[in-house]
C-alpha cells in the first residue's frame, strides 16, 4: 500500500485522502510517508509536502533544513534534500499551487529520471466541483502519470472536480458523516461508504482503503493503534 500510494512507477492513477476535519488525515500521511521513506532508495525519487496550513511534516526534514515558503526555495532544496516542505503564504496561494505544479513538470522535462510524490493537503481550498481545474491542475491529471508526477490529494470533500476525478485510483477514506459525502462518493467514485460508516465512526482515526478500479475495500485499523 505504501508504494502504491507515495511511488510514481507509470502505471497508477493519482490517490485521494478523505475525511472530515480532525479524522485523522494528516496524521496518516505523516506517519505512512515516514514508513515509506524508509524503504525508498530510488536517488531519483523527491516528495513536495505543500501545506496551506503551514504545519506539519517538520520531522521529515534533514538537519538544517527549514520548510520553503516559495517556488524558489523549493527548487533550491529539491536538489540536494528528498523532502520539500512547502508553507506557502496565503496570498496567491491558488498561483503559487500552479506555479509549484508547472515547476515540477519542468524539472522533469530537464531530468527524465526525476520522480515526485507532490501531496496537496487541505486540497479543498484548491478544488471544488464549482469551480474550473486550473491548467497546472488539469495538466497534472492528464499528464502526470506518464512523467512520474503522482498526486495526492488530502481533502475534506469527496468532490474535486471533474477532471481529476476520473484520474484517482486509490483513496484512505475516513470519517465522512454527511449522508451527501456518501452519495456522491458512489456517483463519483463508483462506491459507496454507508455500509462501513458505522464501524468508522466506532473507532477513532479509522479508515477504508479503497482500490477504485477492483473495487476492493478494506477496512484498517488506525495507524500506530
Ligand atoms: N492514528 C492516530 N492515532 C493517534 N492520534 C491521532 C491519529 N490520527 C490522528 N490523530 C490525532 O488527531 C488529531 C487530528 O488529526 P489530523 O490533524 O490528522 O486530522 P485531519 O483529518 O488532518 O484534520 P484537518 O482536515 O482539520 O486537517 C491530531 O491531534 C492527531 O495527532
Ligand atoms: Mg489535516
Amino acid at each position: 500500500m505504501l508504494k502504491d500510494m507515495y511511488y510514481p512507477d507509470g502505471k497508477s492513477l493519482h490517490k485521494l485522502v478523505v475525511g472530515q476535519s480532525g479524522s485523522g488525515k494528516s496524521y496518516f500521511i505523516e506517519e505512512t510517508v515516514k514508513a515509506f521513506l524508509k524503504g525508498m532508495k530510488d536517488p531519483d525519487f523527491r516528495m513536495v509536502y505543500f501545506s496551506p496550513k503551514n504545519e506539519g511534516f517538520i520531522d521529515m526534514l534533514d538537519k538544517k533544513q527549514k520548510p520553503v515558503h516559495d517556488v524558489g526555495g523549493m527548487l533550491r532544496q529539491i536538489e540536494k534534500h528528498r523532502v520539500v516542505v512547502f508553507y506557502p503564504d496565503a496570498t496567491g496561494l491558488e498561483e503559487t499551487m500552479d506555479d509549484t505544479i508547472n515547476a515540477l513538470f519542468d524539472l522533469k522535462d530537464s531530468n527524465p529520471d526525476f520522480k515526485v510524490s507532490l501531496i496537496i493537503d487541505d486540497s479543498q481550498v484548491f478544488l471544488s466541483s464549482r469551480k474550473r481545474a486550473s491548467d497546472a491542475f488539469t495538466r497534472l491529471a492528464l499528464l502526470g502519470r506518464s512523467r512520474n508526477i503522482n498526486a495526492v490529494y488530502v481533502s475534506h470533500a469527496v468532490v474535486l472536480n471533474k477532471s481529476l476525478e476520473g484520474q484517482i485510483d486509490q483513496m484512505a477514506f475516513f470519517t465522512l458523516p454527511a449522508k451527501a459525502h456518501w452519495k456522491q462518493t458512489e456517483e463519483r467514485f463508483g462506491f459507496n461508504p454507508e455500509p462501513y460508516m458505522e464501524q468508522l465512526r466506532a473507532v477513532d482515526y479509522s479508515f477504508l482503503y479503497v482500490d477504485i478500479r477492483s473495487g476492493m475495500v478494506q477496512p484498517m485499523n488506525p495507524i500506530g493503534a
